[in-house]
């Protein structure tokens, strides 16, 4: 992830909107196919009234899929609770919800994620403002996540209204990662990626695709391309 420099363009399929009794086969092809990242939902029944899955499938994940980097994005009430767990099952970063922390937990549940070895991502939520993430948080957090649909499953419509963050959290934080997760395809991406998002994250709109490479290749260049348009820094 990148801290000063613009941000490089990343992208990050959903493996929720795999078929899961071919896991490690569905995130090698991914892999294959140009993805950046694997996306990982991790859906507690709690904060989410969803259940998906946990560290034991981040493990056989890491342990089978050669080259997975996995983004894992924690819908879950507690945070702190599972740091550890998917530190050791191998992921690369730990996205959680600032809806479920609070700024002060939030403060110290980005101590944990680093103190275990992981990047760490803040989201809000599509009815939480920006806002609530403060300079202090966002400074220290190493991605920003815009959800562009409620959490809780995939294959649902985009939510255009939610842009506006991703551009005031652009102008704030010019070197941060700031990924958009819900909803992203060739057809939506292109709003988000001229306010500034340059990891994108999408389920349904590449593992249901029949040429995934393809739509990879056109969110990556919509990214390329937006990078002109990005508010300039606060
Ligand atoms: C929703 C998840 C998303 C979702 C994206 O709660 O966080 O990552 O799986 O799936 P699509 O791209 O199908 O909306
Ligand atoms: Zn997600």
């Amino acid at each position: 992830m990148s801290t000063s420099s613009t941000p490089s363009a990343k992208i990050a399929p959903s493996v929720l909107a795999s078929d899961f009794g071919k896991l490690t086969a569905e995130c090698t092809r991914m892999i294959k196919d140009g993805a950046d990242w694997l996306h990982m939902d991790v859906m507690d029944g709690h904060f989410v009234p969803n259940i998906t899955i946990g560290a034991p499938v981040l493990k056989s994940v890491s342990d089978s899929v050669t080259g997975a980097w996995m983004d894992c994005h924690m819908m879950v009430a507690d945070p702190a609770r599972w740091v550890k767990d998917v530190a050791d099952a191998g992921g690369k970063s730990y996205t959680f919800h600032i809806e479920a922390t609070g700024e002060e937990g939030a403060d110290k549940v980005i101590d944990l994620i680093h103190e275990h070895g992981m990047k760490c991502g803040v989201a809000v939520s599509p009815h939480t403002p920006s806002t609530a993430i403060t300079d202090a948080i966002g400074n220290k957090a190493d991605m920003l996540l815009v959800m562009t649909v409620v959490p809780g499953r995939g294959g649902q419509k985009f939510m255009a209204e939610c842009v506006p963050k991703v551009s005031e959290l652009r102008a704030r934080f010019p070197g941060k990662d700031i990924q958009v997760d819900g909803g992203l395809s060739e057809k939506t991406v292109k709003p988000c990626a001229d306010a500034g998002s340059n990891v994108i994250v999408a389920g349904t709109a590449i593992f249901n695709a029949e040429n995934p490479s393809d739509v990879i290749f056109k969110l990556r260049k919509a990214v390329d391309d937006g990078k002109s348009s990005w508010p300039k820094a606060a």
